[in-house]
C-alpha cells in the first residue's frame, strides 16, 4: 500500500531508499526500443507500490550517448528521444503526488562534446576565453604531435585528443584538450568561475522545476592539478589515489570549495536541496564530501567490491557506519548500480573471480550458481534495508535480476569495448532493458525492441511473473520495504558478534536482523516478520539467509 510521506521534511534523505531509473533501460513508451519519460511515467505505481522514497534519474539529457547519456550535450532540457521538458514536469508531479522524491544526475566533470560551449571553443582557437572552460593544452614535441602529459582515460587510451587549428587552412598543428573519459567527454576547467556559476545554475533549473536533490557523478575528480609542466600520472585506480588531497587529478582539497558552493545554492530552497556523491576517494576521505555544508552524502562503495564473506560485510558496514557519524551525515548503502556487475550475478561466482574476464567468455567460465546468487542478494539486500542510513538500489534489483554476460560483442553499447581495442565488454550487461511481462516483443518494455538483447531467460524475472509469485524477489522487495518504513525508527542500533558465520543487528525498538553466511543459525526469540529464505518449525535459518524477528515484548 502506497504510504504518505511528508514532502516537506529536510532530513528525508538520511533514511530513504533511493530507486536508481536507467531511464533508456526502463520502460519504453513509444515502441523505438529505446526507455523514455513516457513509460517511467506509466510505471509511477509500479514505484508506488514498491514503497520506495525516492527515484534517482541517470542522465536523461540531450546526448550522443558516446557514454549512455553521461555525455551531456544540454544541461538545461531533455533528450527529444526520451521526451520533453514538459514531460518532465510531467514526471515530477506524478512521482510527488505518490510520495516520491526525485534526484536527478548532475555530469560536472565534462560536457558531451556536442555541448555549445564545446562547439565554441574549437572554432574559437588557442587563448581564447571559450578554450578555457574547458582543458585545452599544446602539444610536446617539435610539432605539438604528443599529448601534453601522459594521463590515461578511464575507458582506455590517452586523456588527451588533438583538434583541427582553426586558424591554419589545413587545420595542421592544433591544440590537444583533456577528457578523463571519452573523447566525446571533454572535462571543464573548475578553475574557471564561468564554469562554476554556470552549474550553480544548472542547480537552479532542475531546483526550481521541484527536483529534490542532486547525485554528482565523478564529483572527486573536477580539481585538478593543471600546474606546469603537468605532472606524470599514467594510472588511474581507486588503489593509487593519495589520501592527503594532493593527487594530481582525484579528491584534491579544492573539491570541497566547489560543493561548498553547491551547498549554498541548495540551501537557497526549502526545503533544502540533497545531494550524494559519486566520489572514488580513498575510503577516509568520503566523510569530507558528505559534510554538512558540502554534499550530505557520499556513496558507500565498499560492498559493491566485496565478496559474500562474512567478516568483510561486517568490517565494510561497520567503517561506513563510522565514517558516516565523523561527518554528522547517514550512511548509503550500495550492492548494484549501472556502473557494476549486478550483485545477484557476483554472489553466484566464485569470490576471486576476475569479472571483465568472466565477461569476455559471455558469462561460461566458470559458470555462474543462479540459485547461490539470488540467495545471498536476496540476503544482503535484507542486511543492509535493516541498517540505519539511506540505501540505494538499482532499477531490476528488486526482480533479483542477473547480469546479461552474453551480450554479443556487436551489440555492445559502452565506449570500454572500443576503447579498450575488444578486450572488455564494459557495463553493459546491467543495462539491459527491463522485463516487464514473460512474453511480447521485449518482454513488455516497450511494443518494439530493446536497444540492448534481453535473454530468453528474462522471462522467469518478469515484474508480471513475480508479481504472481508470493515467494518472488519482487515480492521480498515490497514487503521489506513496507516493514522497514515502519521499524526503522532512530539510530539507535548495536551488533550481536557471538555466533561465527552470523551477522546480527539490533535496532531501538525490538528489531532484529540475523543474515548467515554459510551457515545455518537458530533463529533468536520473537516473532519472525520476514525472511529471505524459509524458515522451517524448527526456526532454523538456512544458509545465506536473513531473518528479520521482532523482540516480543
Ligand atoms: C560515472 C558514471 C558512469 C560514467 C562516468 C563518466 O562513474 O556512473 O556511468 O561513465 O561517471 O561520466
Ligand atoms: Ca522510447
Amino acid at each position: 500500500m502506497p504510504r504518505t510521506r511528508d514532502l516537506t521534511d529536510p532530513d528525508w534523505w538520511r533514511t530513504a531508499v533511493v530507486y536508481q531509473v536507467y531511464p533508456r533501460s526502463f520502460a519504453d513508451g513509444n515502441g523505438d526500443g529505446i526507455g523514455d519519460l513516457a513509460g517511467l511515467i506509466d510505471r509511477v505505481p509500479y514505484l508506488a507500490g514498491l514503497g520506495i522514497d525516492a527515484v534517482w534519474l541517470s542522465p536523461f539529457y540531450p546526448s550522443a550517448l558516446a557514454d549512455g547519456g553521461y555525455d551531456v550535450d544540454d544541461y538545461r532540457d531533455v533528450d527529444p528521444r526520451i521526451g520533453t521538458l514538459e514531460q518532465f514536469d510531467e514526471l515530477v508531479a506524478a512521482l510527488h503526488a505518490a510520495g516520491i522524491r526525485i534526484v536527478v544526475d548532475i555530469v560536472p566533470n565534462h560536457s558531451g562534446s556536442g555541448h555549445r560551449w564545446f562547439q565554441a571553443a574549437l572554432a574559437a582557437g588557442p587563448g581564447s576565453p571559450e578554450r578555457a572552460r574547458y582543458i585545452f593544452r599544446d602539444g610536446l614535441g617539435e610539432d605539438g604531435s604528443q599529448p601534453p602529459s601522459d594521463w590515461v582515460s578511464h575507458f582506455g587510451g590517452s586523456a588527451w585528443t588533438r583538434v583541427p587549428d582553426p586558424s591554419s587552412a589545413s587545420g595542421q598543428g592544433g591544440q590537444w584538450y583533456l577528457h578523463l573519459f571519452a573523447p566525446e567527454q571533454p572535462d571543464f576547467d573548475w578553475s574557471n568561475p564561468e564554469v562554476r556559476e554556470e552549474f550553480h545554475d544548472i542547480l537552479r533549473f532542475w531546483a526550481d522545476r521541484g527536483v529534490d536533490g542532486f547525485r554528482v557523478d565523478v564529483a572527486h575528480a573536477l580539481a585538478k592539478d593543471l600546474s606546469e609542466p603537468l605532472a606524470s600520472y599514467p594510472r588511474i585506480h581507486r588503489d593509487v589515489l593519495k589520501d592527503d588531497g594532493t593527487d594530481v587529478l582525484f579528491d584534491r582539497d579544492e573539491v570541497h570549495d566547489i560543493f561548498r558552493g553547491w551547498r549554498d545554492v541548495m540551501n537557497e530552497y526549502d526545503p533544502p536541496r540533497s545531494a550524494v556523491a559519486e566520489a572514488w576517494a580513498a575510503p577516509a576521505r568520503l566523510p569530507l564530501y558528505a559534510r554538512p555544508d558540502e554534499l550530505g552524502q557520499t556513496f558507500e562503495f565498499d560492498l559493491v567490491v566485496e565478496p559474500w564473506d562474512r567478516a568483510r560485510f561486517r568490517e565494510s558496514i561497520e567503517n561506513a557506519l563510522v565514517r558516516a557519524r565523523e561527518a554528522g551525515a547517514s550512511s548509503t548503502w550500495v550492492l548494484s548500480n549501472h556502473d557494476i556487475v549486478r550483485h545477484a550475478t557476483r554472489f553466484g561466482l566464485p569470490a576471486d573471480v576476475d569479472l571483465p574476464a568472466w565477461l569476455m567468455t559471455h558469462g561460461t567460465d566458470p559458470v555462474e550458481d543462479r540459485r547461490t546468487g539470488l540467495a545471498r542478494a536476496r540476503a544482503a539486500t535484507m542486511l543492509l534495508l535493516a541498517l540505519p542510513g539511506s540505501a540505494y538500489l538499482y532499477q531490476g534489483e528488486e526482480l533479483g535480476l542477473p547480469e546479461v554476460g552474453d551480450i554479443p560483442f556487436d551489440a555492445l553499447e559502452d565506449p570500454i569495448w572500443e576503447r579498450n581495442g575488444h578486450t572488455e565488454k564494459g557495463r553493459d550487461g546491467a543495462r539491459v532493458p527491463l522485463p516487464w511481462t514473460p512474453d511480447g516483443p521485449s518482454f513488455g518494455f516497450g511494443s518494439g525492441g530493446s536497444h540492448l538483447p534481453q535473454p530468453e531467460w528474462f522471462a522467469d524475472y518478469a515484474v508480471a511473473v513475480e508479481d504472481a509469485d508470493p515467494s518472488s524477489t519482487l515480492n521480498l522487495y515490497r514487503a521489506a520495504l513496507g516493514l522497514r518504513a515502519q521499524l526503522a525508527t532512530g539510530d539507535g542500533f548495536r551488533f550481536v558478534d557471538d555466533r561465527d558465520g552470523v551477522i546480527e543487528v539490533v535496532r531501538d525498538g525490538g528489531w532484529r536482523s540475523v543474515t548467515t553466511f554459510g551457515t545455518t543459525a537458530a533463529l533468536p526469540d520473537g516473532d519472525v516478520l520476514l525472511s529471505s529464505a524459509p524458515v522451517g518449525a524448527d526456526r532454523v535459518l538456512p544458509a545465506d539467509a536473513t531473518a528479520w524477528i521482532r523482540d516480543r515484548a
